[in-house]
Parts: structure tokens; sequence; C-alpha cells
């Protein structure tokens, strides 16, 4: 068989992993990894504090709004304050980890915020705030983050099912999360030669305080399984692309969302 092209990276690939191996491999803990979680103070990157540590990871929750609660009584754990809009703030908190920890191995791009906007009425500047923090904030964290992450890291976006498909009043929102998916994609190129993975998470109906604020209703009956997704079900697929089995998943899109896009 002939293989044209360079390989980015001189290392040999690691053997592909059988069941069994896959089942007590340590490549799905996260042990010494070190990893940056936004949005943390609730909701899903609460969730995700919680189970990075659970699997052995050095965490670091920030929010814009203060969230030491989340950290409290985990040893391996610490909280920081962090609006993903504002540059000098990751600047800050990645000096911050290299300086404390010495490496940042995960970057999880979970905050946003959402409100229902009509966007014949919706005013302008809200509307660029919303993409300003939703999109413009992931991206400020991969360009910090990956200037200092070895071979190996992950970063993992939060899009939604809304950056799939347009929905009545949720223009700014859906504008921010396709543009998410793009973002993920784009860098996935431009960051395999670091050895950095880039994928995106598009969670449907969770149950977090964004669905109550931002939704009249959900009609069940759009879901194939018929009910709401938790946080700690969403977790789960961001930890699996935080770990080294993953390591041949890159620029790749997760639907969480009960099948509602099925
Ligand atoms: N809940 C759902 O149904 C749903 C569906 C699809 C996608 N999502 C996405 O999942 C992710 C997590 O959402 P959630 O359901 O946990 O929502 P949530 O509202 O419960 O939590 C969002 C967190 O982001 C923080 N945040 C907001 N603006 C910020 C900023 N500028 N800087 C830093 N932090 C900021 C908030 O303080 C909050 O703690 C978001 O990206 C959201 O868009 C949620």
């Amino acid at each position: 068989m002939d293989i044209v092209g360079k390989p980015l990276l001189d290392k040999p690939h690691r053997d592909h992993p059988t069941l069994e191996d896959t089942v007590t491999d340590e490549r799905l803990h996260l042990t010494g990894k070190v990893a940056l979680i936004t949005g943390a103070a609730r909701g899903q990157g609460a969730a995700a504090v919680e189970l990075f540590h659970e699997l052995g990871a050095t965490v670091i929750a920030t929010d814009v709004v203060d969230g030491a609660d989340v950290v409290a009584g985990l040893d391996r754990a610490e909280f920081q304050q962090l609006d993903i809009s504002v540059e000098q703030d990751w600047q800050r908190v990645i000096d911050h980890v290299i300086d404390t920890h010495g490496r940042l191995d995960v970057l999880l791009n979970n905050a946003a915020i959402h409100e229902p906007a009509d966007f014949l009425s919706y005013p302008l500047d809200k509307m660029r705030r919303m993409v300003d923090i939703n999109l413009f904030g992931p991206i400020l964290g991969m360009r910090a983050a990956a200037v200092v992450m070895g071979e190996g890291g992950s970063i993992i976006n939060v899009s939604s099912n809304d950056g799939m498909r347009g929905r009545p009043g949720n223009l700014p929102y859906s504008v921010s999360k396709f543009g998410v998916r793009g973002a993920s994609r784009s860098a996935a190129w431009d960051l395999a030669g670091r050895g950095i993975r880039v994928n995106c998470i598009m969670p449907g109906a969770i149950d977090t305080e964004m669905l109550h604020g931002a939704t009249a209703g959900v009609n069940l009956n759009f879901i194939p399984l018929r009910r709401l997704g938790r946080a700690d079900e969403v977790a789960p697929v961001a930890a699996f692309l935080a770990s080294d089995l993953a390591g041949y998943i890159t620029g790749a899109e997760i639907s969480v969302d009960g099948g509602l896009l099925a």
C-alpha cells in the first residue's frame, strides 16, 4: 500500500485498544492532566468539574460569576474568575495555570449565554454581545490555550443543537453556535500540527438554568428519548474527548440530545 504525505508528528501511532483494555484503560482517566473549564459555576460546567476531578484531573473551574462553591471539598481543583469575552482575563488565568500547575492539557469551552431574541427588534448591541461571548469567547480561549498546550492537548467547544438548525426568535444564539462549529473545525486543522485535538459537543435540551431561563417550553414529543438531558450526561462526552482514548478524534461534532436532530 502506498501512503502519500508526510506525517505531522514523527512518533508512531499507539496500538488500537481492545474492548477489554478500554474498560480499565488508564487512557480513559484524566490523571495527570490539567483541565480548564469555563462557565463552571453551575449547570453543565459544574458537572464537568465534578467528573473531570473524579477521573483524576486537576481542574481550574472558571466563570464570570463566583463559583468557589463548585470546587469546595475537591483536593485538585481551584476556582478562577474569568469573563470569556475579555482577552486579558484569558491571559491572566492561563498565566496563572502555567505558573501554578506547569501545564495545560484540556480546555472545555463551555460558558455561554442564551436569550430569546427576535432579530428584527432585539437591540443590535445585545446581539453583538451574545456573539462576542458565545463565539469570540471560545476563540479567545483557544488562542490563549493553544500556545501553552503541549502535544496531546484537547480543546472541547460546546455548541448546541441550535448550531445545526434555525428556530424562531433565536438568531443571535444560533449564529454564535453555528460559528462555534466552524471555529472548532478550522482550529482542528490549525492546531493538528501542535498535536492538539479540537472537537465540538452539541447538547440538546439539557435541564439547566439556561434551558429554564430561555425557553418557554419543551415538547418532549420532538425528542426521541422523550426526556430532557442532564448535565451529568454531557460531561462524560467531554471527558472522553479530553482523554487519550480519543487520540484520533479531531474536528468532530458529537450531539448529546436524546435524538432531537435524528
Ligand atoms: N441547557 C441547554 O439546554 C443547552 C442546550 C444546548 C447547548 N447548551 C450549551 O451548553 C453550555 C452550558 O450551558 P448550561 O446549560 O450549563 O447553562 P448555564 O446557564 O446553566 O451555565 C452557563 C454558565 O456560563 C457562565 N457565563 C455566562 N457568561 C459568561 C462569560 N462571559 N464568561 C464566563 N462565564 C460565563 C454563567 O455564569 C453560567 O455559570 C453553553 O455553551 C450552552 O450554550 C445548553
